[in-house]
């Protein structure tokens, strides 16, 4: 006896709050579906320290009575489900009754509301937990809060949260998925004196998604629809030559909820397949409509993911309408761009050649017959990764525009075009920047880029990296800049894509915390140089990166861990035809 103890109130409600409250963004999002759950047209967000420091949201929706603001703070205080039998059918954003509870007890919080023009507002502060004052106020119709010193002494909790750069960039994301998902609202960020995002109510989503995704970006997304019955999906599918480094441009929504969901994330890459490299991930912004009582949202305190009853009904519409969205394209510009670096000029594109749609995965599956020595199959079935170095293997042919064939006198070798010609690129970069400064490229026309939100301070913040590798580039306002120099490496008709993607990793190194940035950038580059999938060589060509990867100091693996060659050694040819 007197073991078990029922915790104080407030270590319970500590607890309780880790499970809404994670980090700055976590907040935010709670503040944001409160605001538009609210009915609001305008949402002004301002933060500092990326958030740790101030989270603040504005609204203009329907607001609080000096009561219910107070009683809005109490834990399963909701205005927006009444009874168990509402939660089967949320039409809100919200409905837990615990976010503002969870934010107040672990931070100091201020929220200033008024019900209507002519109705009394409120103030009402709270340090972590303890009620400071309500008092009268004055503000036109709508409400404020501010969520100030994110675990303020909550050490365990506060030295969790990482840089405010790393922090900031969460939030926008949230930001930017609220706002795709209403385009009717107009956002607007703050953060250290500076607009971060401006994106007033939107005409129509596609303005929006320009809006927040980039002009450049928008002009590469396809409309997707799918029509099944209860279920609906909609929303654009960017052209598999648009990918990205990371998931984090694919944007779902379940009802208007931003959700991460990962049986839909799937749909999505499997609709891709095998249009995209490896490791490589679509743009999309995609909405699925159904009727409330078909999809469960009480899963999660964080309510970013959801249960579907008829999960696989779903599934199937989504994969049917992106693959149609897709397919609708006959020519794709990737294959017009002419390779770099490649001895003997560029191959003409086939008109009719669509990359990675005719295309199997690859060798490793289907190809491989089973057991044909006996032994337990590693894992690429019975071709083995090759990482053995030696005299260049001859090349053979070309299949499916993506691999090369080629013998040596171990057997046969299957080599991926794309991620051979990348790591010799890799290593050359690797040697030239060690050797001195980079090689650079002036462009024949000056080109903007414009960049996710985030993304100008990051390229700021890294330019040392970023002119090393050999970019030139100046602001040239909101969140574009002029690019007029880039590695020589990526020639005189750089594209565009190539800046943006390397902001994306230099992003995303900022929240892995990956190894240094430099080699990554330069494996960006290499990337962006070398010769696509889907790109038809000649024998001469795929002669050159077979040299080229034969003289590489680690042949067997491209710069991001990819397998660049698979073998089939005569030895096991010979026992699968039973001559041994
Ligand atoms: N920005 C806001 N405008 C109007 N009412 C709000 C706002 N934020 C919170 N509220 C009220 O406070 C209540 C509690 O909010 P919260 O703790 O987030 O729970 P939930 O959103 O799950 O109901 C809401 O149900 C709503 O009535
Ligand atoms: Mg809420």
């Amino acid at each position: 006896m007197g073991l078990v103890r029922v915790l104080p109130p407030d270590v319970a409600d500590r607890i309780a709050a880790g499970e809404v409250v994670e980090r700055p963004a976590s907040v935010l999002r709670e503040l944001l579906d409160n605001a538009l759950d609210a009915g609001s047209t305008r949402v002004e967000i301002e933060l500092a320290g990326g958030g740790r420091d101030l989270v603040s949201v504005a609204d203009d929706g329907c607001g609080l009575d000096p009561d219910d603001a107070l009683l809005a703070f109490e834990r399963h205080a909701t205005s927006k489900i009444r009874s168990g039998e509402d939660l089967e059918s949320v039409r809100t954003l919200g409905f837990r009754g615990e976010a503002l509870a969870a934010i107040a007890a672990v931070s100091r919080v201020e929220m200033l509301t008024c019900p209507g023009a002519g109705s009394e507002g409120t103030r009402v502060r709270i340090d972590r937990g303890r009620l400071l004052g309500v008092e009268r106020a004055s503000r036109a119709p709508g409400t404020t809060i501010q969520v100030w010193d994110l675990f303020l002494g909550i050490p365990a909790r506060r030295k969790f949260l990482k840089s405010p750069e790393t922090e900031l960039d969460h939030c926008l994301r949230v930001v930017t998925r609220a706002a795709l998902a209403r385009p009717e609202v107009g956002f607007w960020v703050r953060h250290g004196g500076r607009t971060l995002v401006s994106a007033p109510s939107a005409g129509e989503p596609a303005g929006r998604v320009a809006d927040l995704l980039g002009s450049r970006l928008a002009t590469g997304l396809l409309p997707v629809e799918g029509d099944g019955g209860r279920l609906a999906v909609s929303g654009w599918a960017g052209r598999s030559d648009l990918h990205r480094p990371t998931r984090d441009d694919i944007h779902l929504f379940v009802n208007r909820r931003p959700v991460r969901d990962p049986l839909l994330v799937r749909a999505v890459l499997d609709a891709y397949r095998p249009g995209l490299p490896g490791g490589r991930f679509p743009v999309s912004v995609l909405f699925v409509e159904l009727p409330p009582e078909d999809v469960d949202v009480n899963v999660h305190p964080a309510k970013s993911e959801v249960r579907f009853s008829r999960p696989q009904e779903v599934r199937a519409l989504l994969f049917g309408a992106i693959g149609r969205a897709l397919r609708g394209r006959a020519a794709v510009p990737a294959l017009a761009q002419p390779p770099v670096g490649l001895s003997g000029g560029g191959p003409a594109a086939g008109p009719g050649a669509i990359p990675g749609a005719t295309s199997p995965p690859a060798v490793r599956d289907g190809a491989s017959p089973r057991g044909l020595d006996g032994a337990a199959p590693p894992s690429p079935g019975r071709l083995a990764w090759d990482d053995a170095d030696g005299p260049p293997a001859r090349p053979l042919a070309q299949f499916a525009n993506c691999y090369i064939v080629a013998a040596d006198e171990r057997g046969l070798l299957v080599v991926d075009q794309h991620v051979a010609h990348e790591r010799m690129i890799y290593e050359r970069l690797i040697a030239e920047a060690e050797s001195g400064p980079m090689a650079r490229q002036l462009l024949l026309f000056p080109q903007t880029v414009e960049l996710p939100p985030g993304g100008i301070e990051t390229l700021e913040r890294e330019r040392g990296s970023f002119e090393r590798i050999g970019f030139r580039f100046e602001p040239f306002g909101g969140r574009t800049v002029m690019v007029r120099e880039v590695p020589a490496v990526l020639g005189r008709e750089a594209r565009p894509a190539a800046l943006e993607d390397l902001v994306a990793r230099a992003m995303e190194g900022d929240r892995s915390g990956a190894e240094a940035l430099f080699p990554r950038l330069l494996a960006t580059v290499a990337c962006h140089s070398a010769v696509r999938k889907g790109m038809p060589l000649s024998l001469e060509q795929m002669g050159y990166i077979l040299r080229g990867l034969a003289a590489c100091e680690v042949p067997g693996h491209c710069p991001h861990g990819r397998v660049i060659s698979l073998r089939v050694d005569l030895g096991a040819l010979d026992r699968g035809f039973d001559r041994a």
